[in-house]
């Protein structure tokens, strides 16, 4: 643990799965979802409110959008989200070959491209067909490119300061790779492995990096977030959580010095649940000396 660390809960949701969670510094809020809670979350640190819309299926994502509004990915669909009218519209499906899959994590690359992963149908949490995921990309004119199949769990993503590097997860692979990125195209080739799981580290999950170029991933029934430099394959720090299921985090507060982390209460039994009443709560990280920076908008 960095010595001057400190956890707070912030959020008291008790959330199935909390997850994707994005900065909006235009409204200094926390925008988040909950799985298979089927809900967008918006919580501002300011007042303590949280706004909430329901989705019809499970929502893997939601990001801002250039435009106005977000897309959401809700089921295998990618949908427009007004947040005023809380009314969706539906943009374009993926997988249609695969009628179990779903979406998962997501993020916006620096050219505001949407990328956008899916997943089989889980029997219990991190427990599903394998390779039945893809990893896809949305482009301003909301065209979809297929750039990654036979994937597990598509999950956790960021790129490189120079944008150079495009950082994945898959989280049944136990490892976070890197590939080289191409950001006129979105084209990715050369996967490498930049970390291998320990084994009391769970499973990778999702993950965000800061501005030294490291990378703080959440460690999926390891009640933790660890912080990794690829260029090294190195651990340099390890964060613990009051909840094993710790399942992605992002950089923000006023100047990004803020990790807020996400976690997951399903797939708990009871006694489990007893013993870890901050499961699917929000928690937030500070003193970690270290900024992250603003995300995207998608740019369509
Ligand atoms: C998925 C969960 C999965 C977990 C662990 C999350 O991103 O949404 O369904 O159980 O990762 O791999
Ligand atoms: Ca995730």
């Amino acid at each position: 643990m960095t010595s001057s660390a400190k956890v707070e809960t912030v959020v008291k949701l008790g959330a199935l799965v909390g997850e994707g969670p994005v900065w909006e510094e235009s409204e200094q809020t926390l925008l988040f979802v909950d799985i298979a809670g089927q809900k967008i979350h918006r919580w501002s640190p300011a007042t303590n409110q949280i706004q909430s819309v329901e989705t019809s299926d499970m929502v893997g994502f939601v990001v801002p959008r250039r435009s106005g509004g977000y897309v959401a990915g809700v089921g295998r669909s990618f949908m427009a989200v007004d947040w005023s009218t809380q009314a969706m519209t539906h943009l374009l499906e993926v997988d249609e070959d695969k009628p179990n899959n779903r979406f998962n994590d997501a993020k916006v690359d620096p050219t505001g491209r949407l990328l956008a992963g899916t997943m089989g149908r889980e029997v219990r949490p991190a427990e599903l067909e394998r390779q039945q995921g893809s990893l896809f990309s949305l482009d301003s004119d909301l065209r979809v490119t297929k750039h990654l199949s036979q994937v597990d769990i598509s999950n956790g993503m960021d790129w490189s300061l120079d944008q150079r590097t495009f950082f994945y997860i898959d989280s049944l692979s136990l490892t976070v790779d890197a590939f080289d990125y191409d950001t006129t195209t979105g084209h990715l080739d050369n996967r490498r492995v930049v970390y291998r799981m320990a084994e009391e580290e769970g499973l990778p999950d999702g993950m965000t990096i800061d501005l030294e170029g490291r990378l703080w991933v959440a460690c999926y029934n390891a009640g933790r977030v660890i912080n990794i430099d690829p260029a090294t394959g190195v651990r340099l720090h390890t964060v613990s959580l009051p909840a094993m299921k710790t399942t992605s985090c992002c950089f923000g507060g006023p100047d990004y010095s803020d990790l807020y982390v996400t976690s997951a209460s399903l797939g708990l039994d009871q006694s489990e649940r007893g013993r870890q009443v901050e499961a699917g709560n929000i928690f937030k990280v500070t003193g970690l000396g270290v900024k992250g920076r603003a995300s995207c908008f998608f740019s369509g």
